[in-house]
């Protein structure tokens, strides 16, 4: 079922039983009211009545000629004696005054509802004057007439009702048609997403949470084509980075076979072979780490290291590289500064960073670590030539990389495991003329 037709049955349900209670609580506070008021007028008229008995017809023994005045009057009474416990007159039939008596309703002075058969009556009992005489004016109403009057009174409200009912009914439909079309058209949208229409994705006007999905599902959708483009750049570089060495080393190995170069030639070729499948090797193996990083498989370890350790370590592996090419590495790590990360992959990030520094430095290289302000700052600059200007805002993208470049990998596996332990990369210009690399850690 819709989700309108779902809405609307339910208020409506809802609407009935509110209406239905309403409407049984009424009808029988409409009788009450009815007895009640009825009771007053009662009242009423019996004390007119006995006041003018009183004071036209005196005393008891005019009884009958005021028993002939009330016959005209068609009202339902008893006049009743309570010392002889005996109906000196009345308007009602002799059988309706034996029920009564049968009933004990004269002698109960608290009885205010008669029954006689299936018929109820509402009384009201007012004494003559002076009361010691015992002498007392039954008025009686049948309990039915009321009911015609409340019945009346019902239908009217029943048609009140009916007409609430229906506007609110017709009001719902609206209000939820209002609530509902955003989010049919809402998933219009969606049937874009999934068929990757991005460009034809409308924004729809909602409110309050609706609004807010509508918001995330836009987001998502952006999230996603970007993601989508990102992933075919990746794949488009990939291919190109891949198929560069390769086509060389089939040019070589085709010579080879085919016996058109000479010793010399055939030395250099094999060489070349070796280097670009050392370098297709590379490239693959920081593709497969990369995509590890990204899917998160590779399980990330945290732990706490001490950053001196870590630069040592660093310092380590770099040494070798650097007495080659007659460089100066140095160092300076504040004394136990600590930071939670994954070691080995931490150290891999700032491997990538300072071997890019050799690389590009012409005399010089140093690794600074220190805190400040609760965050841990390891530096790597050089002063080699810097990063060209262009460069900077791609120099972390995947297979993004200068003159003299090797992969283009090394700085997007960099950030991503920087990324991963919660830190942030960045690039600028160093005092020493070169590029200077900011890894940021929380502590
Ligand atoms: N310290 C540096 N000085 C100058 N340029 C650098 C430095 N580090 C990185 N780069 C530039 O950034 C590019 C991308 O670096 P990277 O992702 O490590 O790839 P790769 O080193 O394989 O070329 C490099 O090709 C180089 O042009
Ligand atoms: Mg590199």
């Amino acid at each position: 079922m819709k989700l309108q037709h779902q809405l609307n049955a339910a208020f409506t349900t809802l609407l009935l039983v509110i209406l239905a209670v309403t409407g049984f609580v009424i009808y029988s506070l409409i009788l009450d009211l009815l007895v009640q008021d009825e009771q007053r007028q009662l009242k009423q008229k019996g004390e007119i009545l006995v006041s003018i008995l009183n004071e036209e017809y005196g005393a008891q023994q005019n009884i009958q000629q005021f028993g002939d005045f009330l016959q005209d009057r068609d009202l339902q009474l008893f006049m009743y004696d309570r010392k002889q416990n005996r109906v000196l007159d009345s308007t009602m039939s002799k059988r309706v005054e034996n029920g009564f008596f049968a009933n004990n309703d004269f002698a109960d002075q608290s009885e205010e509802l008669w029954e006689y058969g299936n018929d109820k009556y509402v009384t009201s009992r007012i004494l003559f004057y002076p009361k010691s005489t015992g002498l007392e004016l039954i008025l009686l109403t049948p309990l039915k007439d009321l009911q015609v009057v409340q019945h009346d009174y019902f239908q009217r409200l029943l048609i009140v009702f009916l007409i609430g009912a229906i506007a609110a009914i017709i009001l719902s439909y609206f209000l939820t048609n209002k609530l509902v079309t955003p989010l049919s058209k809402l998933k219009w949208q969606l049937k874009k997403v999934e068929k990757r229409q991005f460009d034809q994705i409308e924004r729809i006007q909602a409110t309050g949470e609706i609004k807010e999905v509508e918001q995330s599902v836009f987001d998502m959708a952006d999230e996603l084509q970007r993601y989508m483009k990102s992933q075919q750049a990746f794949f488009q570089n990939a291919s190109h980075e891949l198929k560069t060495p390769l086509m060389t080393i089939q040019g070589y190995a085709e010579g080879i076979r085919d016996r058109i170069f000479d010793e010399t030639d055939e030395e250099k070729g094999l060489e070349v072979m070796v280097t670009e499948v050392k370098r297709l090797k590379k490239i693959i193996n920081e593709m497969i780490l990369l995509a590890k990083l990204d899917s998160e498989q590779t399980v990330y370890q945290p732990e706490r290291i001490d950053i001196s350790d870590l630069v040592d370590q660093v310092m380590d592996r770099a040494l070798p590289v650097v007495n080659e090419q007659g460089i100066m590495i140095k160092h300076n790590v504040e004394p136990s500064v600590t930071l939670v990360a994954d070691q080995e992959k931490l150290l891999r990030a700032l491997l990538n960073i300072t071997f890019n520094g050799i690389r590009h430095a012409t005399n010089q290289v140093n690794i600074n670590a220190k805190k400040q302000d609760k965050k841990i700052m390891i530096t790597v600059e050089d002063d080699g030539n810097g990063i060209p200007e262009e460069l900077i805002p791609h120099i972390f993208h995947r297979f993004v990389k200068g003159k003299n470049g090797e992969t283009g990998l090394g700085l997007a596996i960099a950030r991503a495991i920087v990324e991963q332990s919660g830190g942030k990369i960045t690039v600028g210009k160093s005092e020493l003329g070169g590029a200077m690399f900011t890894l940021w850690f929380t502590e």
